[in-house]
């Protein structure tokens, strides 16, 4: 079995050890521009289009992550670059679920209790008892109820708070209000508190998070962004932050990342800059899930994970 490599920024190395660990069988290495020699598999992270072009002998393509945006943004940008019979598999949680939940928890609390506030004060020397925002009023609402957005949604539910969720096709969980389609968004939308994000980024979600959809929640509500920054109407945010329409924001995904020096968002104090670290990619738990899935495919079964490349999820 032949195993293409390629994550920028990675420790390669640690990762080629831990698969020739997991495949002793196999035959691993880095992908380098001009490799074009046979491979069974690719396992990428955001890889460059001369990796992929014409690989029509890929079993697999495997994601190093949960999000496909930048993969299949090849496919938009020059039709045929993805081989067209090899399926895009992306991770299914492996551990970023539960780093998920304590991110956007940690956001959803400090609003709650209002730790910015005391910050504040304290930074004032100032000892004053605030009113809390009642948790029964506190409404959340999570963009996407897939592998990471019912993780949430479930985990914020645990500590009282009431919970919707919304989703492409009609959902299910047991404590969380689920709103599906088009015809429900506003609906999903009235009067939450706290909006979250977890949507891929496709054409469909591409600018979601824009005035529009801000005027629709709670009078001072709060956003944590933690799917893509081309969600995001980065302006809108700022003008709802100024209006009042918004009090606050979390966001870990921008439109460009890094986040450059000068970007606003660096000097508004309401907005909390992280730096894509919500959910990271984690190597043993990835180095599993993945090892696992190619095993399948070799025997001729089938596997959890495969992206609708049309759907673009
Ligand atoms: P997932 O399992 O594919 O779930 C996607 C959810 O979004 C599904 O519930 C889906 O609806 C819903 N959805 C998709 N298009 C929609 C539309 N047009 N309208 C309404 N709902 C729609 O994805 P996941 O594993 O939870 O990951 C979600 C995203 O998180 C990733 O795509 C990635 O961008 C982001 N992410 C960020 C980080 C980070 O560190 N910041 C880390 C990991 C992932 P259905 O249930 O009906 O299909
Ligand atoms: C990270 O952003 C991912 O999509 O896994």
């Amino acid at each position: 079995m032949k195993i293409l490599f390629y994550m920028p920024h990675a420790d390669a190395a640690s990762w080629l050890h831990d698969f020739a660990r997991a495949l002793p069988e196999a035959n691993l290495r880095e992908w380098q521009p001009g490799d074009t020699a046979p491979a069974d598999f690719a396992v990428v992270w955001r890889p460059p289009r001369e990796m992929l072009a014409g690989r029509d002998d890929l079993r697999a393509i495997f994601n190093l992550g949960a999000g496909v945006d930048a993969i299949l943004a090849l496919e938009h940008d020059a039709p045929g670059t993805l081989p067209r019979r090899t399926p895009l598999i992306r991770l299914e949680d492996t551990g970023m679920a539960p780093q998920m939940a304590e991110y956007v928890a940690h956001a959803a609390l400090r609003y709650l209790r209002r730790f910015d506030d005391y910050q504040t004060q304290q930074s004032e020397r100032r000892w004053q008892v605030l009113d809390a925002h009642p948790r029964d009023t506190f409404t959340v609402g999570v963009l996407g109820l897939g592998v990471l957005g019912a993780h949430v949604a479930k985990t914020l539910a645990a500590f009282g708070m009431p919970v919707r969720g919304y989703s492409r096709s009609a959902r299910q969980i047991g404590g969380i209000t689920t709103f599906a389609g088009d015809a429900q968004f506003d609906a999903f939308l009235d009067g939450v508190k706290l909006l979250v994000n977890l949507l891929p980024h496709t054409p469909d979600t591409q600018d979601v998070l824009n005035a529009q959809t801000f005027s629709k929640l709670a009078k001072g509500a709060y956003l944590v962004n933690v799917a893509r920054g081309g969600h995001l109407v980065e302006q809108d945010l700022l003008d709802a932050l100024a209006s009042g329409q918004l009090s606050a924001a979390t966001l870990d995904v921008f439109r460009e990342e890094p986040l450059p020096a000068d970007h606003p968002f660096w000097r508004e104090p309401r907005i909390t800059v992280t730096p894509h670290v919500s959910a990271l990619t984690l190597r043993e738990e990835s180095v599993v899930q993945v090892t696992r899935k190619m095993a399948a495919l070799m025997r001729g079964e089938t596997v959890s994970g495969v992206v609708d490349v049309e759907r673009g999820y």
